[in-house]
C-alpha cells in the first residue's frame, strides 16, 4: 500500500514535532495534523514561528521547511481522517480522575472519541497507528469499534509508540535508537507494517525500525518509561544514604555509570522526575499487573513513584529545615518551573509540588523561568485545588528577570537544570539576597566550590553538608 495521505489526530507535544519532522523527510506525503483545540492549531500556524505552541531545539527550523509544503495543521478533523490512507492517532492518555481505576489506569475516552470518529467517517480501507501510550492489549478495543460500524470499511490496527524526550524531542525523532512497529501477524498486518516501515526507512536506517506483534510493542513503551524513571528512583534513593554517610552521589553515579552493565545515563540524582509520562506509565502498568492479579510485581513497580514522591517532599522538607524551621513570611525564589530544560511543559513538575508544600507553610515565593508563562504556572498550581487561586497569586509571584527574582531572597532553589543558571553572576546575586544566603540546588548543576567560596550557604542533593563544605 503507497500512503499519500496521513492524518495525525492530536497536534500536541508528540503529534507536533513528529509529523513535522516525518513530513520533512517524506515530501511526497500530504500529512495533515488535526486537534479539536483551536487556540492550539492557531498557534501551529502563526506566522511568527516563536509564537509555535510546543518549544523544542530546532523544531522551529523543521516546521519552517514543511509547513504549506506538504505539513498542515488544522481544526477539519472529519476531513483529514477522509482523506488520509493512514491516521496516527496521538491524543492524550492521562491517568483516570475519576470511577474505576481513578489515579491509576490510563483514560482513554480520547482514544475511544478518536476510534469512534474514524468508523464514522471513513469511506475507504485505512491504516490506524496508536501513536499514545496505551495499555497492552488496547489495539482490540479500536479495532472493535471500528470492526462494528458495518460500513465495510477494512482496518488495520498498528502500534507505533513514540519514544522522543521533551527537550531533545527533534534530536530523537530525527536520530532515533530504534523505531518500534507492532501489528497484526496475518498477511494484512504484514503489509500494513512494512507501509509504515517504508516511511521511517526516509531516514531510519532499517535494522533500527523493529517490528513486533501488537501487543509486545504497547508493552514495551510502558516497560521503558517504567525502566527509565526506575534508574532515577534508584540514584534518588542513594542520595538520601550519601547525605548521611558522607558519601557523594556524583561519584557514586560515576563510579557504577562507568561499569558498562550498568552504563552512565539516567543516574543525576535530582529533586524528582516529572513530565507526562513517567508518572503516569507507571500507574498504568501497575494497574495493568494488579487486574492480573499480579500483586507483587504492581508493588514493585509502584515503589518507583513512591520513591519519587517523597524525593520531591524531602527538597522541600530540608529547605524549611535549613531556614530554621520556619519559612512562613519569607522569600523562597525558584529559578526554574518546567519539569526540564529545554521544554515549556510543566506537566507533574517537581517545582509544582515543591512550591506547593511550601505555600503551605506560608513562604512567599518568586518564580523565573526561561520558557514557562505566568499563566501556566498559575494553572499549575489552581489545578492542585490546596487553596483558592486568590491565595495562590498572592503568595506566589512570577517574574522575566533571575536577577529581580533572587533580590531579598531568603533562600534560592533550583528546580530544573536550564543551562543559563549556571552561567549567572553569582557573586552579584549573593550581594543581593538576604543572609545566610541559602541555595538548595536540586538538579545539581552548581559548582559547589564556588558557590561555597563566594559566601553561600550551598545545599545540593545527595552531598552531606559536612562533605561539600570541605
Ligand atoms: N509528551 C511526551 O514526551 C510523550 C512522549 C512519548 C509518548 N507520549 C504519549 O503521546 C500521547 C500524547 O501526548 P502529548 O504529550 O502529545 O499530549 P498533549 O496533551 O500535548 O496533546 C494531545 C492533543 O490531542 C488533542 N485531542 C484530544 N482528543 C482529541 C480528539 N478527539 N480530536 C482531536 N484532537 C484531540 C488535544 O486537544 C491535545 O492538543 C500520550 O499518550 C503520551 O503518553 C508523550
Amino acid at each position: 500500500m503507497i500512503i499519500k495521505n496521513i492524518c495525525c489526530i492530536g497536534a500536541g507535544y508528540v503529534g507536533g514535532p513528529t509529523m513535522s519532522v516525518l513530513a520533512q523527510k517524506n515530501p511526497h506525503i500530504k500529512v495533515t495534523v488535526v486537534d479539536i483545540n483551536q487556540e492550539r492549531i492557531a498557534a501551529w500556524n502563526d506566522t511568527d514561528l516563536s509564537n509555535l505552541p510546543i518549544y523544542e531545539p530546532g523544531l522551529k527550523e523543521v516546521v519552517q521547511e514543511a509547513r504549506g509544503r506538504n505539513l498542515f495543521f488544522s481544526t477539519e478533523v472529519k476531513k483529514a481522517i477522509d482523506e488520509a490512507e493512514m491516521i496516527f492517532i496521538s491524543v492524550n492518555t492521562p491517568t483516570k480522575t475519576y470511577g474505576k481505576g481513578k489515579g491509576m489506569a490510563a483514560d482513554l475516552k480520547y482514544i475511544e472519541l478518536c476510534a469512534r470518529q474514524i468508523a464514522k467517517v471513513a469511506k475507504s480501507d485505512k491504516i490506524v497507528v496508536e501513536k499514545s501510550t496505551l495499555p497492552v492489549r488496547t489495539a482490540q478495543a479500536i479495532k472493535d469499534i471500528l470492526d462494528y460500524t458495518g460500513n465495510g470499511v477494512t482496518f488495520q490496527i498498528l502500534s507505533n509508540p513514540e519514544f522522543l524526550a521533551e527537550g531533545t524531542a527533534v534530536q530523537d525523532l530525527l536520530n532515533p535508537d530504534r523505531v518500534l512497529i507492532g501489528g497484526e501477524e496475518s498477511e494484512e498486518g504484514k503489509e500494513a507494517m512494512e507501509a509504515l516501515v517504508a516511511i521511517y526507512e526516509s531516514w531510519i536506517p532499517r535494522e533500527r525500525i523493529l517490528t513486533t506483534n501488537v501487543w509486545s510493542s504497547e508493552l514495551s513503551k510502558l516497560v521503558a518509561n517504567a525502566f527509565l524513571a526506575q534508574r532515577v528512583s534508584s540514584i534518588n534513593a542513594i542520595s538520601e544514604l550519601c547525605e548521611v554517610t558522607g558519601a557523594n552521589v556524583g561519584e557514586v553515579s560515576r563510579a557504577i555509570g562507568m561499569d558498562s552493565r550498568i552504563g552512565p545515563k539516567f543516574l543525576k540524582a535530582s529533586v524528582g522526575f516529572g513530565g507526562s509520562c513517567f508518572q503516569k506509565d507507571i500507574l498504568n502498568l501497575v494497574y495493568i499487573a494488579k487486574s492480573y492479579g499480579l500483586n507483587e510485581v504492581a508493588d514493585y513497580w509502584e515503589q518507583v513513584i513512591i520513591m519519587n514522591d517523597y524525593q520531591k517532599r524531602r527538597f522541600a522538607d530540608k529547605i524549611v529545615s535549613t531556614l530554621y524551621n520556619t519559612v512562613s513570611g519569607k522569600k523562597i525564589t525558584f529559578l526554574g518551573w518546567a519539569f526540564k530544560k529545554d521544554t515549556n511543559d510543566t506537566r507533574e513538575s517537581a517545582a509544582i509540588y515543591v512550591a506547593d508544600a511550601l505555600l503551605n507553610e506560608q513562604a512567599e515565593i518568586t518564580v523565573y523561568d526561561p520558557k514557562v508563562s505566568e499563566s501556566r504556572i498559575y494553572e499549575d498550581l489552581d489545578y492542585l485545588g490546596t487553596r483558592s487561586p486568590e491565595e495562590n497569586r498572592r503568595l506566589l509571584k512570577v517574574v522575566n528577570d533571575p536577577y529581580q527574582a533572587c533580590k531579598d531572597a531568603h533562600a534560592i532553589a533550583i528546580l530544573t537544570e536550564w543551562d543559563e543558571f549556571i552561567t549567572y553572576d553569582w557573586g552579584k546575586i549573593y550581594e543581593a539576597v538576604i543572609k545566610p544566603a541559602f541555595v538548595f540546588d536540586g538538579r545539581k548543576i552548581l559548582d559547589a566550590e564556588m558557590m561555597e567560596t563566594i559566601g553561600f550557604d550551598y545545599t545540593s542533593i545527595g552531598v552531606s553538608k559536612t562533605q561539600s563544605n570541605k
